[in-house]
């Protein structure tokens, strides 16, 4: 049987995940985009994948950057989701108006986010509309213990930790 772009959208959105942001910095320059098409891929070596559009801004910055961060969000977070999903230009020095810090591998950390991790792009694979981006993981840190954002059917969504 086959399906249109809709039809995929609403059986993939029974897919219940996570939300991230995944941020980038190069040359004081700072980026933030919503994502949840991520995956854990490999414990030796540790290794993660995300799938970007290739229009988005965090693209073109993920490229320049080389390296990123993946901050999981907290429940209480959905504001900050939706900031980082509409598409914007990098700011030098800014990421929306958002509080944080740089982490020990220079991407930015969401303060208030549950955990994360630092990556080095080690390949790019072409995904259609989108690259996936696989990062070596460098480091991360679980930051507190909180429940966490999800998204499912299209909406947000809460479970308790
Ligand atoms: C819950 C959620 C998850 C998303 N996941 C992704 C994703 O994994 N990859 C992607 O390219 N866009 C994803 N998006 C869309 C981007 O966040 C959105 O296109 C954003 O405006 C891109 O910003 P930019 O152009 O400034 O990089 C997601 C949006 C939402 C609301």
């Amino acid at each position: 049987m086959t399906i249109d772009g809709d039809a995929y959208r609403r059986i993939i959105g029974h897919f219940a995940t996570g939300v991230t942001v995944v941020t980038t910095a190069h040359d004081g320059w700072l980026h933030g985009m919503t994502a949840n098409a991520l995956t854990s891929v490999s414990l030796d070596p540790l290794l993660l994948l995300i799938c970007v559009d290739k229009s988005a801004h965090a693209h073109e910055q993920l490229d320049k950057a080389g390296s990123f961060a993946v901050n999981i969000l907290a429940v209480e977070q959905e504001e900050i989701s939706k900031t980082f999903a509409v598409s914007s230009e990098p700011e030098q020095g800014e990421l929306r108006g958002v509080p944080y810090r740089l982490g020990p591998h220079g991407s930015p950390v969401l303060e208030g986010c549950l955990a994360y991790v630092e990556c080095e792009v080690s390949d790019r694979f072409v995904g259609g509309d989108h690259t996936l981006f696989m990062g070596a993981v460098l480091g991360g840190e679980l930051l507190r213990e909180a429940a966490p954002l999800l998204f499912y059917q299209g909406r947000y969504q809460r479970i308790e930790a």
